[in-house]
């Protein structure tokens, strides 16, 4: 009997709009020539688990789902393994050891979670070495279908490390710590949401890129997920995962047992905190007996922890190490753990020492069931840092990389951000132990994700985030993997095998870190976002002098923090002695991490370049957003070479085009924050003359106003001229109005720079000469899913254009705005650009 019911995840398949559901699991139809190949394809597939909850089964499934999809025909499925010894056209997918009786090979090379893909003509086979294996050859060998590749191979695969988790950030009440794709898909009102579909969808997609963990809930742990309701809800959220191999897992609060337990304490030593959690762990996995594990953030942040009973950080660990040994679980123990409260005025502080300073004594203090979860950098996903030192120092402790695929300081999933280039600078870093080759991948146990994916549809809020997702898992697997081709795997997956559209979005996403970096924080000096607020917009000024230590010490005359060991923090002491070497002398530090690790003059010369700091933090922020400008017209000849229609289709189309527009736009923003605060710092003129001077704008305060008054805004770099107009207290409609007297006629862009604030949504309209030229809405909170501000600054600055307007010298610019509650219509600037001019 072949089995073909389709399960409903299938059933959705090809008949859902492009609403970016499926991320890089589409199985589009291939084209008619492409699908000629089909031809020499299996007529069958051979599943050896008919249990519904198998990883196995639902690989047989996920063949028959997607070869449908692709191919157009639908394959028969059993479960009979007599039926792959019947036929010479036949997909096999199971273990090895189900099918070890009948198919001879040499797999013993596998490791836990690895899988042998074998295609022959008509034969494919697919044995894992465990469930999850076969689960995670189906994908392999459909990735290849998929993307038109149906040529014969023997593939043994193996992942790098048997962690490959992802964290969510989740609170119980369905809010996301550092999420901007909509509210959590596990939680709501303090309890697990009823229905589960989306984590069942979200378990398969993990699969499909060899994750085989998730933490569920915030690393900011609330007690009461351990009730015993919620306990019953995890069962269930482990239930809607475990057919695709994922374990679920969950972050702990320490002092739950003093919380949730009412005991006097807390003390990991003490006997009835140990049993509080025995207990408590046994719990959950008379639920879960797969249950995965705990993750602890402990001390850090206002957290508790050991340190709160002048206990190590070790302890900690082991109490839950101990807890989960029994039953096969892991810890994951954090080791973000810092003093928030550092003295700015003591030159050798310094955040970045924390980490070392905190494990170093502690390696081999760590039960075998305990993975040290280390950032990738010493401080905080920033932009650029330089790999954390302490990967160096726990020689006899498995440590894990902590990645962050939720774009907390890099746009926020408002920019496009594609990450891999900048995780590939940290994996294949080579910390030089022993003097001897020690890429940073290679001391690894395990990788963690930081995902954050809510209800959106689009999972992260933006179609070209989860080519993140999709990386971090290829490269947890294989982290000598080639960022550029994952790129291109999952655009193959995700739109369409068109040339134009792999071109296209290849040359855009290769870009966007280094221009995101470029208009952010330059040469090692971090995301210069508002730290002390939501880590979106610029903020220079809020890193310095308080007691975050994500200092840049940048001053009149230097910039920099001084992290060497001769005059600074000794941070750069911590690596290993020939890249501490390198690090100690600013002549061999790379320029992209120069102010990380020195304090210079801002005529110090790069040696890149040879140009100054200053300038190239001018030339670099220009470059960067305009390389952003260029994004926009590069997506948008996408449409135009449209005209054999194989190549996106309009309802994605339209939403990137919309985030890269605002990118463009927002890219400016900073531009004009950092360059113009660097300006106003050093008093060092811009060589090209750029900085500061905005000839083609209009100040909205020197525009007529009727019904708006002008504001300060701050950080004052973050508004031309530092200052807006709002529509006063008690009115509700302004009135700015400018005669175009400086400008010769002829066509010109118009811009109109303004803030769109949470907490209202104004109207706005703009007329030359009182003919409508366009009109817009403050609701970029519905459209985008970064944290929004409630005030003018560098979060809500943001601008229209309307491209090829016909303007006469003389014309009258008006622009009206109505409030709308906290949101007065605020105005910065307009302009009236020359064609091809950006500012
Ligand atoms: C089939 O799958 C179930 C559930 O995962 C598992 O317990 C069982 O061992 C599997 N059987 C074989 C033959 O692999
Ligand atoms: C395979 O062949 C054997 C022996 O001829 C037969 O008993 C069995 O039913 C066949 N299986 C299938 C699925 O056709
Ligand atoms: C089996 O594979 C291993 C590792 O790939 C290889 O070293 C060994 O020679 C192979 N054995 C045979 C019999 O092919
Ligand atoms: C396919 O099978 C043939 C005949 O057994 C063998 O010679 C060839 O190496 C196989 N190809 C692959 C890719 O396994
Ligand atoms: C923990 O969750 C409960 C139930 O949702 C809620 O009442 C409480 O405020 C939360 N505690 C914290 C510290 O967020
Ligand atoms: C921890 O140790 C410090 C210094 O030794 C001491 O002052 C403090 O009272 C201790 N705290 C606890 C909770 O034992
Ligand atoms: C050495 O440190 C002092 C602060 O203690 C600082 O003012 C000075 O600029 C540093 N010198 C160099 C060469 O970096
Ligand atoms: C970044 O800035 C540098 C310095 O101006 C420039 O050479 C480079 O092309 C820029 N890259 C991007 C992608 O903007
Ligand atoms: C490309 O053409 C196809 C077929 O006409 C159409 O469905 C699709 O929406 C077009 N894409 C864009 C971006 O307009
Ligand atoms: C800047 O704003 C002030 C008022 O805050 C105004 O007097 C001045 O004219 C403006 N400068 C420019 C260049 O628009
Ligand atoms: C320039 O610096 C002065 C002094 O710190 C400050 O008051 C002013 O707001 C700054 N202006 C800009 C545009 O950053």
């Amino acid at each position: 009997m072949f089995l073909s019911t389709w399960g409903l995840l299938v059933l959705s398949l090809g008949v859902v709009a492009e609403n970016g559901l499926n991320g890089w699991l589409r199985y589009a139809p291939l084209s008619d020539e492409l699908r000629q190949h089909a031809s020499s394809l299996p007529s069958v597939i051979v599943a050896l688990n008919e249990t519904e909850t198998s990883p196995v089964y639902m690989a047989g499934k996920e063949l028959q789902a997607g070869l449908k999809g692709v191919l157009g025909h639908t394959l028969g499925l059993t479960h009979d393994f007599s039926a792959s010894t019947n036929s010479t056209s036949v997909i096999l997918v199971g273990t090895l050891a189900a099918s070890n009786a009948a198919v001879k090979h040499n797999v013993s090379s596998l490791s836990a979670d690895g899988f042998w893909l074998n295609v022959n003509g008509s034969q494919v086979t697919i044995l894992g070495q465990n469930e999850r294996g076969a689960l995670y050859g189906a994908f392999e060998y459909l990735s290849r279908i998929a993307q038109g590749d149906f040529a014969d191979v023997d593939v043994m695969s193996s992942p790098s490390a048997p962690i490959r988790w992802v964290n969510e950030w989740d609170n119980l009440d369905g809010t996301i710590e550092r999420g901007y794709g909509g509210p959590s898909i596990f939680f709501g009102n303090g309890a697990v949401v009823q229905d589960l579909t989306r984590a069942a969808q979200y378990a398969r997609l993990l699969a499909s890129i060899g994750i085989n963990g998730i933490v569920v809930n915030n690393v900011n742990a609330n007690a009461t997920l351990l009730n015993p309701d919620n306990m019953d809800g995890l069962a269930r959220i482990a239930d809607a995962m475990r057919p695709y191999g994922v374990q679920v897992g969950i972050s702990l609060n320490f002092a739950s047992p003093q919380t949730l337990g009412g005991l006097a304490t807390f003390d990991s030593l003490e006997p009835s905190v140990i049993s509080w959690w025995t207990d408590k762990t046994a719990q959950l996995y008379r639920r879960i007996p797969d249950f995965a594990g705990y993750l602890v953030k402990a001390n850090s942040e206002g957290q508790p922890g050991p340190l709160t009973y002048n206990r190590t950080l070790a302890d900690g660990a082991n109490l839950f190490a101990r807890a989960v040994l029994p039953h096969g679980g892991i810890v994951m123990f954090r080791a973000f753990v810092y003093n928030n409260h550092l003295d700015p005025a003591d030159w050798k502080a310094d955040r970045a020492n924390a980490a070392v300073d905190f494990f170093r004594h502690l390696d081999g203090s760590f039960l075998e069931n305990v993975i040290v979860q280390i950032k990738y950098g010493p401080i905080d996903f920033q932009v650029r840092e330089p790999p954390s030192p302490l990967f160096a120092h726990l020689p006899h402790t498995k440590t894990a990389i902590e990645l962050q695929i939720s774009q907390e300081y890099l746009g926020q999933q408002s920019h496009l951000v594609y990450i891999a280039p900048l995780w590939k600078t940290i994996l294949d870093f080579d910390l030089r132990l022993d003097s001897k080759p020690s890429l940073v991948h290679s001391l690894l146990s395990g990788y963690a994700g930081v995902v954050n994916v809510g209800t959106d549809p689009r999972w992260l809020g933006s179609h070209m985030a989860m080519a993140n997702l999709y990386a971090f898992g290829q490269l947890a697997w294989d982290p000598a993997r080639d960022s550029q081709l994952l790129l291109q795997a999952w655009t193959r997956l995700t739109f369409s095998l068109d040339p134009t559209v792999l071109n296209t979005i290849t040359s855009i996403a290769m870009a966007s870190w280094p221009a995101y970096e470029n208009y952010t924080g330059n040469l090692g000096l971090q995301t210069l976002t508002d730290i002390l607020y939501t880590h979106y917009g610029p903020n220079p000024a809020s890193q310095d002098n308080n007691g975050w230590g994500q200092w840049t010490r940048a001053d009149s005359t230097s910039i920099g923090m001084d992290r060497t060991v001769s005059n600074g923090t000794g941070f750069a002491g911590q690596y290993p002695p020939e890249v501490a070497a390198q690090f100690e002398a600013s002549s061999t530090t790379p320029d992209d991490l120069l102010l990380w690790f020195h304090h210079v003059p801002y005529t110090h010369k790069l040696h890149g370049t040879g140009k100054t700091v200053i300038q190239h933090i001018y030339d670099a922020h220009y470059a960067g957003a305009q390389t952003a400008q260029d994004f926009v017209s590069t997506w948008s000849a996408l449409r135009d070479s449209n005209a054999s229609g194989t190549n996106i289709d309009a309802e994605r189309f339209d939403d990137i085009l919309f985030q890269l527009t605002y990118q463009a736009g927002h890219a400016l923003v900073w531009r004009d924050a950092i360059a113009g605060f660097y300006h106003n710092l050093s008093k060092i003129p811009d060589e090209h003359g750029r900085v500061g001077h905005h000839p083609h704008r209009i100040e909205a305060e020197t525009m007529s106003l009727t019904g708006y008054v002008p504001i300060s805004v701050s950080p004052a770099s973050t508004a031309s001229n530092s200052t807006a107009i709002i529509v006063a207290d008690g009115a509700i409609r302004g009135e700015a109005v400018a005669v175009l007297d400086g400008v010769e006629s002829g066509v010109y862009d118009i811009v109109i720079g303004y803030f769109d604030v949470a907490g209202g949504r104004a109207h706005y309209g703009a007329f030359i000469n009182d003919e409508p030229l366009l009109e817009w809405i403050g609701d970029l909170e519905d459209r985008l899913g970064h944290a929004f501000s409630t005030k003018l600054d560098g979060h809500s600055a943001t601008r229209v254009t309307v491209k090829g307007v016909e303007v006469k010298k003389g014309d009258v610019l008006k622009v009206i705005g109505i409030a709308d509650g906290g949101e007065r219509a605020p105005l910065d600037y307009v302009a009236v650009l020359p064609l091809g001019v950006v500012d």
